[in-house]
């Protein structure tokens, strides 16, 4: 069978790469793409992983089995309801889904009323309001959001009054982050370590994959700006297995059967990014995909067909399939482009991988996230690059290796974090 991946970035390399091991794989094309996914895929560049038209009209013509919607724009604008109705298979949410991801205040509302563990909320379109309630609740830090998609930065955690009101008033009269922030969620602060549960889920079981840890700050020790992640480790040691058969019971089960209640089933990959307080899982925020760069570690560690499971997702089959996770740990460190996460130059040449994009000799994957092809060689295209992953006996072995590999690799401006794992325990021999 065929396939269609639409997206471009690492987190499609690695979805990819893992269905590409499946006996049920034939040919995979992916929309965009970007030129180091052009190694393992025939790439569309011209169909945008936003473009409904397009990625139907592709699907057609191409009469592929399967279309594997990875990016939260297009599953939250309805782009699985468009293939369906056009009569091709799609994993991914629907529209009504989506919305866990797509809407901050539809995901607390949710979470109230079925009573799964999340910060305490209120939500507000008016300034005053707003600014009442910061003043009766008096607690800081406070924590602001946006309610819609603000790519990853939509969050504020204000110290104080003034940093509160300033946040308040920048979304719902400043037009910051247009749109999506003309309706805030206020929530309490919650503070513990954080875990990222990616699930998947027909509807009616829900299968998590490995947990795994995100870096999202630019710079070491959690410091600079927030960036999509620069790196990510598996698993993620906060989540034991007590705190994981809590999340279970009180979290992920509590949230299939919410979405099912309130007639939005929701098929295809569930995110939970949640907190752990004093040994209890809370969550922090639901995404309706697959995370980034959350899969370029979870998916090398998943011992199972994808591709096969990406389908019973659809087919209410999912109990059947068998899936389980390689022994040891995995880790993956990005290497970005000088100036992320703000300003950045692109058509830098990258040097230290082969033709294929890999790096010759190395057990070590390279994901490209922002890459292109010129004249035969790697070009970067994007703010994040290259994620490279490895595996290892042991949370210290995979970061080793993947770090080993990452020197192998350069590019004018290429910075890279130091010390990612290091909060989850690994030793760098120091
Ligand atoms: P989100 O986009 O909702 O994942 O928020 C981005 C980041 O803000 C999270 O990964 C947390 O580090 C932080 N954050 C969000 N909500 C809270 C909260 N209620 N308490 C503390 N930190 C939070
Ligand atoms: N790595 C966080 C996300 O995918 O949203």
């Amino acid at each position: 069978m065929d396939i269609l991946v639409i997206g471009g970035g690492g987190r499609e390399h690695a979805i990819i790469r893992k269905i590409k091991e499946s006996p049920l794989c034939g040919t995979v094309h992916c929309a965009p793409g970007n030129g180091g996914i052009a190694a393992d895929a025939v790439c569309h560049p011209e169909v945008k992983a936003t473009d409904i038209e397009g990625a139907v009209r592709l699907a057609k013509e191409l009469k592929v089995g399967l279309v594997v919607v990875a990016p939260d724009d297009p599953l939250v604008l309805g782009m699985v309801d468009a293939l369906e109705e056009a009569g091709i298979p799609a994993f991914g949410p629907r529209r009504n889904a989506a919305v866990i991801e797509g809407s901050k205040a539809f995901a607390k509302d949710l979470m109230r009323r079925y009573r799964i563990p999340t910060a305490g909320y209120e939500v507000f379109t008016e300034v005053e309001p707003a600014l009442a309630y910061l003043r009766k609740k008096n607690a800081y830090p406070a924590v602001i959001k946006a309610d819609g998609l603000a790519l990853g930065k939509g969050v504020i955690i204000a110290k104080d009054e003034r940093e509160a009101e300033e946040a308040v008033r920048s979304m719902l009269e400043g037009g910051k982050f247009g749109d999506s922030g003309r309706r805030i969620v206020i929530e309490d602060f919650l503070s513990g370590p954080e875990v990222s549960v990616l699930a998947l889920t027909d509807g009616n079981v829900v299968r998590p994959l490995v947990s795994s840890m995100d870096h999202k700050r630019a710079c070491d020790n959690d410091e600079g700006l927030n960036t999509g992640g620069m790196g990510t480790i598996a698993p993620n040691p906060a989540y034991t297995d007590e705190v994981a058969a809590k999340a279970m019971e009180r979290i992920f089960v509590p949230t299939i059967r919410a979405m099912n209640s309130e007639g939005r089933p929701f098929y295809g990959c569930l995110y939970f990014g949640l907190m752990v307080v004093d040994g209890e899982p809370y969550v922090i925020e639901y995404n309706c995909r697959f995370g980034d760069p959350e899969t370029q570690v979870v998916l090398p560690m998943l011992e199972g067909d994808l591709l096969r499971a990406m389908l019973a997702t659809r087919e209410g089959t999912l109990s059947s399939v068998p899936l389980h996770t390689h022994r040891g740990a995995a880790a993956c460190v990005v290497l970005a482009s000088g100036g992320y996460p703000v300003k950045y130059e692109t058509g830098k040449e990258i040097r230290g991988l082969d033709e294929n994009g890999q790096i010759a000799g190395s057990e070590a994957t390279v994901y490209h996230a922002g890459t292109k092809r010129e004249g035969g060689k790697y070009l970067t295209s994007g703010g994040r690059v290259l994620g490279v992953t490895s595996r290892g006996e042991t949370l210290s072995a995979a970061v080793a290796a993947a770090y080993r590999a990452a020197k192998e690799i350069s590019f004018d401006g290429m910075h890279y974090r130091r010390d990612i794992g290091r909060k989850a325990g690994a030793s760098y021999g120091d």
